[in-house]
């Protein structure tokens, strides 16, 4: 019930009507009997908002596009991964001080290592946009030997050289023998189900593929790679588990990854 004593929470961006961050963080502070609510703001004026974060005490934000690098002048502390990204996914409010975290890059990486021990593992990340940033630095920091492809190769360029990674044409890559193969693009996003970013005859038996894109959470993709016997990771996966670990940022505690996915996939239903 929500009474004097609830503790608000939410999600900033623009749009954000769209948003299944409330549909994850309700049915976990209910589950874990939390006296707590989350709700989605849509923000014209980010300066106004951080203003009411601040003056209205809400404990935690969730940050999503436009304003993932926007907010980090009007924070007060950043954590050390955020700031290497340069990009904020949650807000911390403790002690009248906001804190801002990423969790996008931990959301990736714990799915991935539910499958795989990352370290001095070869991933092969298709993608250079601000998804694969995030997961980038989580390879990064698990020690993974990471090549970047991407539709625009200069932007692929760029990420690879902030990173120290490689950036390879499509040609060189297709010989790769990688263990990870990871879609952090928006192709196979829902209406283009019919496509795929990676030709299935190039995904080898027994490596673990991961798509971020959850709508449709069987994308071609996927389902390709199962046909061809590799160990699959949803988009639910990593968008269920980066919301998980803002709750254990939030609370200190961890909510059940299972039972948030569980309302993701009747959400999307
Ligand atoms: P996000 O923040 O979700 O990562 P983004 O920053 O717009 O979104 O990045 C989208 C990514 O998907 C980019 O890597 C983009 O490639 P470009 O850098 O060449 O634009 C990739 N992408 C989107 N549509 C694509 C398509 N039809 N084919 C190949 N790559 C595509």
């Amino acid at each position: 019930m929500i009474n004097a004593q609830t503790q608000l929470y939410g999600i900033i961006g623009n749009p954000v009507r769209h948003s299944l961050s409330p549909i994850i963080h309700n049915g976990a502070f209910r589950r874990m009997g939390l006296n707590a609510a989350y709700l989605a703001f849509e923000v014209e004026n980010l300066a106004a908002a951080i203003s009411g974060i601040r003056g209205l005490g809400i404990r935690g934000v969730s940050v999503t596009i436009p304003f993932k690098t926007a907010i980090i002048p009007f924070l007060d502390q950043l954590e050390e991964v955020a700031g290497k990204i340069q990009a904020v996914n949650t807000i911390c409010h403790e002690g009248g001080k906001l804190i801002g975290h990423n969790t996008d890059w931990r959301g990736a990486v714990e799915a991935l290592e539910e499958k795989i021990e990352l370290r001095e593992k070869k991933v092969l990340l298709l993608g250079a946009g601000g998804a694969a940033r995030a997961i980038a630095f989580g390879l990064q920091e698990r020690g993974c030997q990471v090549f970047i492809a991407n539709r625009s190769l200069e932007k692929g360029r760029k990420l690879a050289a902030t990173m120290g990674f490689a950036c390879l044409p499509l040609a060189a890559i297709k010989g790769l023998d990688v263990q990870v193969i990871i879609n952090a693009t928006s192709v196979g996003m829902h209406p283009q189900d019919s496509e795929s970013p990676w030709p299935k005859e190039l995904l080898k038996e027994g490596i673990v593929v991961m798509d971020i894109v959850y709508q449709p959470v069987r994308t071609k993709f996927l389902h390709e790679a199962e046909e061809r016997g590799c160990r699959t990771i949803d988009g639910l996966e990593m968008l269920a588990r980066q919301g998980a670990a803002q709750i254990e940022i939030w609370t200190g505690k961890k909510p059940d990854i299972r039972s948030i996915k569980g309302d993701l996939q009747r959400a999307l239903e």
